[in-house]
């Protein structure tokens, strides 16, 4: 039990949860204005502890929690996302031009499945706004920016390939000197015309090859559809392997409300509630993802960004040991409120010591079977 559990959450609740979130969003900017606030938030909230520490993709890590993208979608609250406790943050979905995203209401709360339905369909400012955003601002820990195309709405015609991929490049253009690395999202679940173009054999490699000339200044990310198949893996990992940028994965929410997700909510009762589900229930089919993908990829070149139903120390641990080298929470932070972070790093560093680890690389992959994953050297 905690202030936000008794006093906050229930009043946020009362609220339609877009607001809800908006209201979040909008407290943390202007709170992150105030002289002194963040750097007291930070005080209050920082775990600061060697064995979280770890190297990724080149960049340090005070500590493997993450804030997933979709929280700060614009770049609006950046004062506050290093003061959260977390060890980094991820702004965006953020697109070439600014987008109203789907038509309202786009985001439910699921209390018995400790989930939310999202169907936001990526509003942002734009990718022009977001980097001027950045450009004024000095993170004091690694901020990841979520690159997606523009969704121009339901009645929009259907894009081309050039103009897909223009717009990906436009975005990583305007954002990349700013960011310690770029997620290029790849599978947004509520977009449907661009949802799949993503899926058809080749198009991840011809975007990877528009943007190689680029000379991206930080390392990329992709995060794609959470397909738990050993053949997708693999035909992901060949249209990579000519491009040096790329340094790891992230998987996204499953489209809509597959069968096998397990829910407590009555599924007739979502009827009229169309998105993807995140929190709790996604937790098991992301998890196969991680291990799938970690035991077939080049695990000295790639490194797993673990997203999907993370609540407690226990949920991030095993996310770790399946392979993920970080991981990212949502809607833990919609139900648990800001303490989540340090909550969970404290129970982390308590897991890894038990386990007699010295630093969070020597657990990524501990879980998998000797015979599924060849081991690499640590780095601590
Ligand atoms: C309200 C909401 C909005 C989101 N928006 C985005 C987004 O714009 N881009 C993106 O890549 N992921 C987005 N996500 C997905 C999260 O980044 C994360 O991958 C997913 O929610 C799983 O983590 P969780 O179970 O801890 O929420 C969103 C999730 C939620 C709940």
């Amino acid at each position: 039990m905690s202030v936000y559990t008794t006093l906050i959450r229930p009043l946020l609740f009362r609220l339609d949860a877009e607001k809800a979130h908006h209201m979040t969003v909008e407290g943390c900017r202007v709170m992150g204005a105030i002289p002194g606030v963040a750097a007291l938030a930070r005080r209050l909230l920082k775990v600061d502890d060697p064995v979280l520490r770890s190297e990724v993709a080149g960049l340090g890590f005070p500590n493997p929690v993450g804030l997933a993208a979709g929280w700060d979608k614009s770049g609006r609250a950046l004062r506050m996302l290093d003061s959260l406790g977390f060890g980094f943050a991820e702004i965006g979905s953020v697109s070439a031009r600014s987008s109203l995203g789907n038509p309202k209401p786009r985001l439910f709360r699921l209390p018995r499945d400790r989930a939310i339905i999202v169907n936001y369909g990526l509003p942002n400012d734009g990718a022009d706004t977001v980097a001027a955003r950045l450009a004024a601002h000095c993170p004091q820990q690694p901020l990841g920016v979520n690159i997606v195309k523009t969704n121009d709405g339901q009645d929009a015609p259907p894009c081309g390939t050039e103009e897909i991929l223009a717009d990906y490049e436009r975005s990583v253009l305007l954002t990349h000197r700013y960011a310690s690395y770029l997620m290029l999202n790849l599978s947004c679940p509520n977009v449907a015309a661009e949802g799949d173009f993503f899926s058809q054999p080749g198009n991840i490699r011809l975007l990877l090859q528009r943007l190689q000339p680029l000379s991206i200044c930080c390392p990329v990310f992709l995060k794609v559809a959470p397909h738990d198949d050993a053949d997708v893996h693999q035909r992901l990992l060949e249209q990579c392997e000519d491009f040096a940028f790329v340094r790891g994965f992230c998987f996204n929410l499953p489209p809509g409300k597959p069968e096998s997700l397990h829910l407590n909510t009555p599924r007739d009762e979502l009827a009229d509630r169309p998105g993807a589900v995140a929190g709790r229930p996604v937790t098991a089919l992301i998890d196969r993802c991680i291990a799938g993908l970690y035991s077939r990829m080049d695990r000295q070149r790639y490194a797993i960004i673990g997203a999907g139903g993370i609540f407690t120390a226990q949920d991030a641990y095993e996310k770790i040991r399946l392979g993920a080298s970080l991981v990212q929470l949502y809607t833990a932070m919609i139900y648990e409120g800001p303490g989540v972070a340090k909550r969970i790093c404290r129970g982390l560093s308590k897991l890894l010591r038990q386990d007699g680890f010295q630093c969070v690389a020597e657990a990524v992959g501990s879980g998998l079977t000797e015979a599924s994953v060849p081991s690499a050297k640590p780095v601590c």
